[in-house]
C-alpha cells in the first residue's frame, strides 16, 4: 500500500493547532498569567434565546414516539432551506431552495467540494487567505498558483488577464484581512471566471458583518454568478454556531462544467457520504432566520462590532498601520517593531498575554502583518488594547 504523499507536503500543523500548543506552552510556564484570547475567530456570547427555545423544543419532538425523526434529508431539512432563501431575499438574491445543502460547517463543505474537480486543474488562491482552503488542495496534490493581496491593492487583488486557473478562492469579506469587496468589483471576478471558464468557490461566511453600502453580501448579487460560483457560508459567525456546527452551500442550477452539472454532482457526493445535520440544530438554525432571532443576532453582532471599533481606535492612537474591522469581525495590523510575525506573536504573548495570530500562517504576504480578532468578551478586549498600548505606546 502507499499513503497520500501529499501531506508531507504540508506544514507540521494546522494554522490554529499550532496557535493553541504556543498558548498552552505559555500557560504551563506562568500558571498565574491572564491570558486574553484574540486569535481563533470563536464567538463567545451564547446563543440567541429564540434558537435555544426551538431546539429545546426539538428536543422534545424527538422524545415523542408521534414526532420523532429518524434520517433526514442529506441536503438539509426544507423549513431551513426556506429561511436561507428568505434570508437572501432579504439583500436582493433569489434562489431555489433545492440549490441550497445544509452541513456542519463551511469549513467542512470547502474541502469537500474539492471532490467534484479533476486532480489536474489550476487552482488561484489569495495570499493572504484562511489556510484551509491551500491545504486541503495541497492534500489533494493540485497545482496552486497564488494572488498577490497587499497593502498597494488594499488587500483585495482583481483578476489579471494573463492568470489562468480553473478553481479561484474568494473570501469576502476576507479572513484574515477584513478587507471586502464591492459588487462592482466581484462583477470583475465574476466576467473573468466566465471568460476561464472557471468556477468560484465563495467563502461568505462573514457577509452578516457588512454594513457598508455597496459592499457584497453575497456573489450572487451579480446575476451571472449563479453560472459560475458556488457559494459557502456558515451560522458560526452569524449566529454563534461555532460549537453547535451548521453551515450552508448554495450550487445553483445554472452551473454547469463539461456539460454536467455541479449540483447534480454535489448532490450525489453528498447524498453518498453525508447524513444531513441533526434535527434539533436544524431547528435552532431556522430560529435564527425567525424575525426574533434576527434581532437578537444583530444584538451579539453589535457587540462583536464594538469590540473591534475598540482594536482600531487603539491602533489608531498609535499610529500602527491597519484594515479591517469595518465589515469585518477581524482587524489586520502591521506588527510594530518585528518584521517576523511569529516573533511578534510570542513577543506579545511573553510580554502581555494577548493571542492573535500571526499574519503568515495566512500565507507568505501575510509576513509582517498580524491579526486581532473582536470575538472575544469587552472586558477581555478592552483589557488587551490597554495593555496592547502600554507596550508600544
Ligand atoms: C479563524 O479564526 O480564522 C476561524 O475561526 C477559523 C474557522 O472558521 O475555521
Amino acid at each position: 500500500m502507499n499513503i497520500n504523499k501529499n501531506y508531507a507536503k504540508l506544514k507540521e500543523n494546522y494554522l490554529f493547532s499550532e496557535i493553541s500548543q504556543r498558548v498552552k506552552t505559555y500557560s504551563e510556564k506562568y500558571p498565574d498569567r491572564e491570558i486574553l484570547k484574540m486569535g481563533i475567530g470563536d464567538v463567545t456570547l451564547p446563543l440567541a434565546p429564540t434558537v435555544i427555545e426551538a431546539m429545546r423544543s426539538a428536543v422534545e419532538e424527538m422524545g415523542d414516539a408521534d414526532t420523532f425523526r429518524g434520517y433526514g434529508p442529506e441536503q438539509g431539512y426544507p423549513f431551513l432551506r426556506e429561511s436561507i432563501c428568505e434570508y437572501y431575499r432579504s439583500f436582493g438574491v433569489s434562489l431555489d431552495a433545492d440549490e441550497i445543502f445544509v452541513s456542519d460547517g463551511a469549513k467542512s463543505d470547502l474541502g469537500n467540494i474539492l471532490d467534484l474537480f479533476d486532480q489536474n486543474n489550476t487552482v488561484l488562491i489569495p495570499d493572504p487567505v484562511y489556510p484551509v482552503y491551500a491545504d486541503t488542495n495541497i492534500m489533494a496534490g493540485r497545482k496552486i498558483i497564488y494572488l498577490s493581496a497587499n497593502e498597494s491593492n488594499g488587500f483585495l487583488p482583481m483578476p489579471e488577464e494573463k492568470m489562468r486557473a480553473d478553481i479561484i478562492y474568494i473570501c469576502s469579506p476576507n479572513n484574515p484581512t477584513g478587507a471586502a469587496y464591492s459588487t462592482e468589483q466581484l462583477k470583475e471576478w465574476v466576467h473573468y471566471a466566465q471568460k476561464q471558464g472557471a468556477v468560484i468557490l465563495y467563502d461568505a461566511a462573514y457577509e452578516s458583518f457588512v454594513g457598508e453600502q455597496g459592499i457584497a453580501r453575497s456573489i450572487y448579487q451579480i446575476e451571472e454568478a449563479k453560472e459560475c460560483a458556488i457559494e459557502f457560508c456558515s451560522f458560526s459567525k452569524t449566529a454563534g454556531f461555532t460549537g453547535t456546527r451548521c453551515g450552508y452551500t448554495v450550487v445553483p442550477f445554472a452551473l454547469k462544467r463539461c456539460g454536467v452539472s455541479l449540483r447534480s454532482m454535489w448532490l450525489r457526493r453528498q447524498t453518498t457520504k453525508f447524513n444531513g445535520v441533526s434535527f434539533i440544530v436544524q431547528r435552532g438554525a431556522a430560529a435564527a432566520f425567525s424575525e426574533k432571532g434576527r434581532k437578537q443576532i444583530s444584538e451579539n453582532l453589535s457587540v462583536y462590532r464594538d469590540n473591534a471599533q475598540i482594536i482600531c481606535n487603539a491602533l489608531r492612537k498609535l499610529g500602527i498601520w491597519y484594515t479591517g474591522g469595518e465589515n469585518s469581525p477581524y482587524v489586520w495590523l502591521k506588527c510594530p517593531m518585528f518584521s517576523d510575525s511569529f516573533m511578534f506573536f510570542d513577543y506579545l504573548l511573553e510580554k502581555s498575554g494577548i493571542v492573535g495570530t500571526p499574519g503568515s500562517g495566512f500565507g507568505k504576504n501575510g509576513e509582517g502583518f498580524f491579526r486581532l480578532t473582536a470575538f472575544a468578551d469587552k472586558n477581555t478586549v478592552q483589557r488587551a488594547m490597554e495593555k496592547f498600548t502600554k507596550i508600544f505606546v
